[in-house]
């Protein structure tokens, strides 16, 4: 069978602990050929851990010698990066967010329709066995047309204390593009796609920039920090139906709350634990999943997807037009929390105004 050669930018904790170990149980259709990082020896030390034969100090070098290209650096290198990678001809498997503003994620779509490539992004929640049954009771119609979404991802005090998660300039936010990210691009995957019109939203740091600091990840520089550590937002679509969104790093809640909610004409579901709510019979109807055990295995489900997807065997689960779609509802949650006022996207021109 041929073989993706596959190349990763970025040699950090993402790389590490979930996209290696994903590819190398898919040793039959990918090698792991190379890695590149600005920092080279976080790179060789990568690549020596885990038997991968090359490191490159410049990935444009490595764009010449690979089929497929892991984009893993902070977020506000995804977009230069992946358009390098697609002008070379390589398809590309990018981390969540797609990128920091709505503009680079639309010059990423064109460089990928361009070069008529493989471009997706790491939205791995997609593949839990919960998103996947979601997914096949809506398209069954159990639930009617889903109007009303909720979406809490919360932490109560889990701000990354590593990384670069706390820097706006690199980042382009804190935990609602972060975390928020996830559990935004989950419900809007499982409500069809819905187009958005109106965003209001508003983002919070009181905690992060207090001088107590009592955190579960770590120590950060609460006089650097410059992101949001909680954020709320109301999306309205153009079919009708709206989204209850809220999501925080930090937060003086009871615990942490993993929760998507999907109300719909004819039932509803909760992903976790997940349950079918019905009304039937003159009854309320609550049927929650007793799961067959077995490995739970997104993030290899993710890599084959995209490794397929790279051979033609299969299309990515998750289309870059849906990623940009969450980016535009997050850039218009934070510049509608700075405005203080709602956001309305014209459907004609796409544009925010
Ligand atoms: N899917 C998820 O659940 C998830 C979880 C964590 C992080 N991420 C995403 O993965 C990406 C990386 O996060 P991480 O946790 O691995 O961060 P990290 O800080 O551990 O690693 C980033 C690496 O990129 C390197 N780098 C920075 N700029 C570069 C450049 N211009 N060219 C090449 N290398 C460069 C850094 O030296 C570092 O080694 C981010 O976009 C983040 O949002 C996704």
């Amino acid at each position: 069978m041929e073989k993706i050669k596959l190349g990763i930018v970025g040699a950090g904790g993402i790389s590490r602990d979930r996209h290696i170990p994903a590819f190398q149980k898919l040793q039959d259709k990918v090698v792991l050929y190379g890695i590149q990082d600005i920092e080279e020896l976080r790179a060789k030390d990568l690549a020596l851990k885990n038997n991968i034969a090359h490191v490159f100090t410049n990935y444009h070098d490595m764009f010449q010698e690979v089929d497929a290209v892991l984009v893993a650096t902070p977020n506000k290198f995804h977009a230069e990066i992946t358009i390098a990678a697609l002008e070379a001809g390589c398809h590309v498997l990018c981390e969540k967010p797609m990128a920091i503003t709505t503009a680079e994620c639309e010059a990423m779509i064109e460089a990928a329709s361009k070069a008529g490539k493989v471009l997706s992004i790491a939205y791995h929640y997609r593949f839990m066995r919960e998103a996947q049954a979601a997914k096949v009771v809506i398209q069954q119609g159990e639930i009617g047309l889903p109007y009303v979404g909720r979406v809490q991802a919360l932490r109560r005090r889990k701000v990354p204390g590593w990384g670069l998660f706390t820097n706006k300039e690199l980042q382009g936010g804190g935990g609602l593009i972060d975390y928020g990210c996830h559990l935004l691009d989950l419900a809007l995957w499982l409500m069809g796609d819905p187009e958005p019109i109106e965003i209001s939203g508003t983002t919070y740091n009181y905690i992060s920039k207090g001088h107590e600091q009592v955190n579960q990840w770590g120590k950060f520089d609460s006089t650097t920090f410059d992101v949001d550590d909680h954020a709320t937002g109301y999306i309205k679509f153009a079919n009708g139906a709206s989204l209850l969104l809220e999501t925080s790093w930090a937060a003086n809640i009871r615990g942490d709350a993993n929760t998507l909610s999907l109300s719909g004409t004819d039932g509803g579901l909760d992903l976790w634990p997940f349950t079918l709510n019905k009304a039937k019979y003159g009854m309320l109807l609550n049927s929650e999943a007793e799961w067959i055990p077995g490995d739970e295995t997104p993030d290899v489900q993710q890599a084959e997807n995209f490794v397929d997807s790279c051979l033609g065997y299969s299309e990515p689960l998750v289309k870059p037009y849906e990623a940009l779609k969450v980016s535009k509802i997050i850039e218009a949650i934070y510049k509608s929390s700075e405005s203080g006022k709602s956001i309305h996207l014209d459907l004609k021109e796409r544009e925010i105004t």
